[in-house]
């Protein structure tokens, strides 16, 4: 029989590495946005990838048990069209991008237990299961609707694909929801001289029958769920909007041509993409449970202890806080533990644009920089709050050559080469003034909090602060003169053993932001992995490696080189 994925409350007692007690063990599922499959990753993508892996990997840390959870979001009108254009078949191009997806994040050490597609038969089983229980439940409505019609295209066309002049500056070739040019925002129908985007011609109107969820059914139970910590306030607050204004019920049913799963008992009717999207979650996890241990039933019963956190963008906020979970109630599921949102991406203060050269393919940065340094550089940015995080190209170099080179690093390079040449690459048997390597290990609950909270940049801060003391510690010490004086030796040792203690420490608190310098400095310092829970033990009468670099300075040269790199996919 298969084990269950180990909910139950556990005490663990880790003997090996440390004397400390996990008192509690918890059992935690965070997912990611899943990834439109009609496009290379960018910049943005990997923020909220790497926020999400900073956190699983703090979490597993810290000696929870936790999964990642993200894929491929594989349905809808502009998948169908993407792929139309590339001449390609829906399924072969997602299957391509999902590949790729995969690849680009494995090389900015994001790392998923399971990266599922939307595209799945746990993920058409699901679906077909959830509406049918929500059909059950009496929140499914039939109703008919008008629509824009391409004539030419014999398909209904989303707002997004239709194009005209807007209708308070008279801008041309504006698009069906907002005027780019005086940031108006209409309905379709409220633009001149409507053309569809696919084909030119002009739109007509259609009548369809329509299957929608009941969304107003849930009003007040997501007045009360938003009000339960679920979410942070600022993001109730947003949605209270929607609730004011009364929640309408929900289409979740599109037309033929479309690429996605037919809708049961129908032969042109699908279900809407952001129907089956967050399925698309569970079908992540029904994966993982088949591949390795458990069942849906323990992260989404009703009963399940599991926590379950989706890290998402701003944009997408009511889908996950609203739509997600009242679907999920009415099925008979569980809820999300929280919903986390993030701000956007900017590049140089400036929204990422091909046309202005700041749309940055992941592939295209990890040419020219090492991508744990964008991963330091979007933590020490990072909090738990809705605001947008600009990556200023000048700045992203100040913080790594400071930071990380000239703060971390270093104190490692300055303490190394006393211990190889003068003691055989032995650490003293006795740090010199312990106190500190207390006080620096003190640290550890504050650190590893603002971790859990998700507000990585006052995580980073307070570990640059120790890297700090470290620093000025080994400037009071001067063992470059003490080594000078024969009778001075041992202390040198001792002093020397102290700095590197003082940056396994500050390695060990880096590691969820750079798993693999902290790998290198692992064999580098020759010790166990250093998790949160394995520090208590410092490294005493102990032999160390050669010192390595362990990260290099970044040239502004290299700021030019990426931004006249123009190998971008079309
Ligand atoms: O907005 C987007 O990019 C969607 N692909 C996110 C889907 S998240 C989940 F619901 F699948
Ligand atoms: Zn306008």
């Amino acid at each position: 029989m298969k084990k269950g994925l180990s909910f139950e409350r556990v005490i663990v007692k880790m003997t090996q590495y440390s004397n400390t007690e996990i008192l509690m063990t918890k059992t935690l599922v965070a997912t990611s946005a899943l990834i439109y499959a009609n496009g290379p990753l960018h910049l943005g993508h990997m923020l909220e990838g790497i926020q999400t892996d900073i956190w699983v990997r703090s979490q597993k840390s810290l000696g929870h048990k936790c999964l990642y959870i993200s894929g491929s979001d594989a349905h809808g009108t502009p998948i169908m069209l993407t792929a139309q254009k590339k001449g390609m078949d829906p399924e072969t191009m997602v299957a391509r991008y999902h590949q790729d997806h995969e690849q680009d994040f494995r090389s900015y050490g994001v790392h998923f237990d399971q990266f599922h597609s939307t595209h799945s038969g746990e993920n058409k089983a699901l679906s077909e299961s959830i509406f049918s229980k929500i059909q059950a439940n009496g929140d499914i409505v039939n109703r008919e609707i008008t629509q824009a019609y391409d004539p030419e295209e014999n398909m209904f066309l989303p707002d997004r694909f239709i194009k005209g002049t807007c209708p308070k500056c008279s801008a041309k070739d504006q698009y069906g929801d907002n005027c780019e040019a005086c940031g108006a925002a209409y309905n379709p129908e409220d633009l001149i001289d409507a053309y569809s985007a696919i084909s030119g011609a002009k739109p007509i109107e259609k009548l369809s029958e329509h299957y929608f969820f009941a969304l107003d059914h849930y009003q007040d139970f997501l007045s009360k769920w938003l009000r339960q910590g679920h979410v942070s306030e600022p993001v109730a607050n947003k949605l209270q909007e929607w609730l004011d204004e009364g929640l309408k019920a929900w289409d979740i049913s599109r037309d033929t041509p479309y690429f996605g799963f037919l809708i049961p008992g129908e032969t042109s009717k699908y279900f809407y993409v952001w129907l089956d999207a967050p399925i698309g979650y569970m079908a992540g996890i029904e994966a993982y449970c088949q591949n390795n241990e458990g069942t849906l039933d323990d992260v989404f019963g009703l009963d399940s202890q599991v926590g379950l956190y989706h890290f998402i963008g701003k944009d997408i906020i009511n889908f996950h806080a609203l739509f997600w979970p009242a679907m999920l109630k009415s099925a008979g599921y569980r809820q999300p533990s929280a919903v986390h949102a993030h701000g956007f991406l900017t590049i140089d203060g400036k929204k990422m644009s091909k046309s202005r050269g700041t749309f940055i393919t992941a592939k295209r940065f990890a040419k020219h920089f090492d991508p744990e340094q964008l991963r330091y550089y979007f933590a020490s940015k990072l909090s738990d709050g809705l605001e947008d995080i600009d990556l200023n190209l000048q700045d992203f170099i100040a913080r790594t050559n400071s930071d990380l080179v000239g703060k971390v690093v270093n104190i490692a390079s300055r303490c190394a080469g006393f211990i190889s040449k003068k003691y055989q690459g032995q650490l003293a048997a006795e740090a010199d003034q312990p106190e500190l390597l207390a006080q620096w290990l003190a640290e550890k609950d504050t650190i590893t909090h603002f971790y859990t909270k998700r507000q990585y940049q006052r995580a980073t801060r307070a570990i640059m602060a120790i890297a700090d003391q470290v620093n000025a510690y080994i400037d009071q010490q001067k063992p470059w003169q003490l080594i000078k004086d024969p009778e001075q030796s041992n202390r040198v040792q001792s002093i020397c053993t102290t700095g590197l203690n003082g940056f396994r420490l500050l390695v060990a608190y880096l590691k969820p932001i750079l798993p693999k310098m902290a790998e290198a400095s692992e064999a580098f310092l020759q010790c166990p992995p250093l998790d949160f829970m394995a520090l208590d033990n410092h490294l005493l009468s102990h032999g160390i490696a050669t010192f390595e670099p362990l990260m290099q300075r970044i040239d502004s040269s290299q700021i030019e080189a990426l931004l006249a790199d123009n190998s971008d996919e079309a």
